[in-house]
């Protein structure tokens, strides 16, 4: 696999991509272990749609995570875990302990009837069980659909029906800064709905009281008394699925991204050297959690497939105070630091008092991702934490992209405040006006779409591929749609917008306002809502909610608290509403389409110049909604 080194080499890479596309990646893909080899390197039509990278070709990611390197690395951190609470025993695992813990969990999972394909959820903190119920799954090709722990049991529950798991992992609790979370009892509540679960296995990590149901619940650790360690990988097929992970998308239910198994790998490891330009010896971390994709390609994958070391944290940035994250990069020496702007809005908000005590030497790469930086933090960030010696690299991607798409490669493009720069190979955006006609040149923006397909592409939608086609192909013909609108400023650099779709992201975690409003419509005075984004300080986006109430309630407040509880209940906390305004109407035009532009705009503060109001029903309602509208 080549390591790029120059932006001259970029740019020869880049053009070998486009012209000879099937060359490019087959080169890439040499250096994996393969049982079989591909008969064709790339068969697709983003029509149906229907894309297939190394057709035919049969491999285990798990074996060039782990086997593969056991003959140099056996010895070699793969893990540094560090938990949540400062004062509690780091855990340092070895690329020998992680390849015998995956495969003697691979053994337990067999034990309990789970076969290749069926499909697996994953319900737990980041504790190092989670990277090895990743792994021993793959491992046995069975799918694992990760739910990030902080979803609610409403929200656990329609991902398991979603995609019949017949297995639930997760633990008796988890630690989350001050929070002690009961995990088990989350699951118990959902998969009291869930009658394709026939198991549920959980890990230790808090001692907080569980219930066990016999014969469906077990202990992670009585499960694993005298269970081999020997567990040969599983032969899979590059487009057998790996996983399935569920996002947020501007309609309907959250929907179940499948990614393969062949190309996944490549451009999973293909992105993480490039991009982060990970050196041998070095210590990367990537501080999301494994419940996102993010988690997935570049705490679990990514790095194992590299052989790199990294850091794998339990807790959060401000526990036990706003100066964890530096403290731990001094701790481990952490070479590469991967974040979201958020988190970084967070710490600069707290204070250089936070980051004054630590030495932050050790630092040589900062990486951005999930969301829009904004110039003033990625200039604290390059200032504070980098003090002017790291590359930044903003790394645009989705759940979708399965990799990053658009990027500096760390020392070697040259970086711009806010912009990702440029598409890595493999990579070709376009950006096309509303009637879908693709801008040429530069100094412009559009949507942004992509024209031709990288091997980490998103297959289907799980159990509904005609979503899959109508959310992403449909838009523009013969193009993948993003949903994220772009500009590409006069040097060809990419600058991403934000959402162009009604899906707000805030803190990094998108979430549907469709969703968001069905939750807030479940309480019994209301009526009907609409929700949408506005600009936040810290979360990048907060939520705005306008709400119709059936009666007129006196007490706003405790209604707004009955609100917030019904959304963390049905979604989670992370989709409750910054904001609540009760209106009488909502601005609709005649054929009854709500016109969220004016709510958005109202939202932003911006009172005044609404636009055209004159096809709405009842302008009247406007002028309400200004009037009452929140600070
Ligand atoms: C959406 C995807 C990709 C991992 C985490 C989020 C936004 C992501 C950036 C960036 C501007 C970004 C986009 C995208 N986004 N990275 N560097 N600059 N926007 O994955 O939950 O699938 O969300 O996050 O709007 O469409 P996701």
């Amino acid at each position: 696999m080549i390591r790029i080194r120059t932006l001259e080499q970029y740019q020869t890479e880049y053009q070998k991509s486009v012209n000879d596309p099937e060359g490019f990646w087959a080169e890439q893909a040499e250096s994996f272990r393969w049982h079989t080899k591909w008969t064709q390197v790339l068969d697709w039509n983003f029509r149906q749609p229907d894309i297939k990278w190394f057709v035919d070709a049969k491999t285990n990611i798990t074996e060039n995570c782990l086997d593969r390197h056991l003959p140099q690395r056996a010895n070699q951190i793969a893990f540094y875990w560090e938990p949540n609470d400062p004062k509690e025993k780091q855990v340092e695992i070895t690329y020998q302990q992680l390849f015998d813990d995956v495969c003697r969990f691979t053994n337990v999972l067999k034990k309990k009837g789970v076969r290749k394909g069926d499909r697996v959820c994953i319900y737990m903190p980041m504790i190092p069980e989670l990277a090895v119920a990743l792994l021993a799954c793959a491992r046995i090709g069975a799918i694992h659909s990760v739910v990030f722990a902080g979803f609610s049991a409403n929200a656990l529950a329609g991902r398991i029906q979603d995609c019949s798991c017949c297995m639930v992992l997760t633990s008796d609790g988890a630690y989350r800064g001050a929070k002690d979370i009961p995990v088990k009892q989350v699951v118990d509540e959902a998969i009291a709905e869930c009658p394709t679960v026939k198991n549920v296995i959980v890990c230790k990590r808090t001692q907080t009281p569980v219930v066990m149901k016999p014969g469906r619940d077990t202990f992670w650790h009585e499960e694993l008394v005298d269970v081999s360690t020997n567990s040969p990988a599983e032969s899979v097929g590059s487009e057998d699925e790996l996983f399935i992970l569920y996002t947020s998308g501007s309609t309907g239910k959250p929907k179940g991204v499948v990614h393969s198994c062949g190309g996944y790998m490549v451009y999973a490891q293909y992105t993480f050297q490039n991009v982060f330009q990970y050196n041998e010896g070095e210590v990367f971390w990537c501080t999301a959690d494994i419940g996102w994709i993010t988690g997935h390609s570049y705490i679990v994958y990514g790095p194992l497939l590299a052989g790199a070391t990294s850091v794998m944290f339990e807790g959060v940035p401000t526990f036990p105070d706003c100066g964890r994250f530096w403290q731990i990069v001094d701790k481990y020496k952490v070479n590469i630091f991967y974040t979201a702007p958020t988190a970084i809005r967070a710490l600069e908000a707290a204070g250089l008092d936070f980051v004054m005590p630590y030495k932050l030497d050790s630092l040589r790469v900062l990486g951005s991702v999930g969301e829009p930086i904004n110039v003033e933090a990625w200039e604290w960030y390059n200032k504070n934490i980098g003090k002017e010696k790291c590359p930044i690299v903003d790394t645009w991607w989705q759940t979708e992209t399965g990799g990053i798409l658009i990027s500096p490669l760390a020392g070697i493009t040259e970086t711009k405040p806010g912009f990702a720069t440029l598409p890595l190979p493999g990579v070709q955006p376009v950006l096309v006006d509303e009637k879908g006609q693709i801008i040429e040149g530069n100094g412009v923006e559009g949507n942004l779409c992509i024209r031709f397909p990288w091997p980490s592409i998103i297959r289907t939608t799980y159990g509904d591929h005609e979503r899959c086609r109508q959310n992403y192909f449909a838009t523009y013909a013969d193009l993948y749609f993003t949903g994220d609108g772009c500009r590409r400023d006069e040097d060809g650099y990419y600058r991403i917008t934000g959402r162009v779709d009604d899906v707000i992201n805030v803190s990094g975690h998108r979430i549907g306002t469709a969703e968001v409003e069905s939750a807030i419509n479940m309480h019994v005075d209301v009526v009907e809502s609409a929700v949408v984004g506005y600009p936040h300080d810290i979360k990048g986006q907060g939520i705005y909610a306008y709400i119709i109430c059936v009666n007129e309630r006196a007490d706003v407040e405790q209604l707004r608290k009955e609100i917030l509880a019904e959304v963390t209940k049905i979604i989670g906390p992370i989709a409750k509403p910054d904001k609540i305004q009760v209106v009488r109407g909502l601005p609709k035009t005649r054929s009854g389409k709500i016109m969220r532009r004016i709510l958005r705009k109202v939202a932003e503060g911006e009172l005044s110049n609404l636009g055209d109001t004159s096809t709405l029903l009842d302008p009247a309602v406007v002028d309400e909604i200004v009037a009452g509208a929140l600070k």
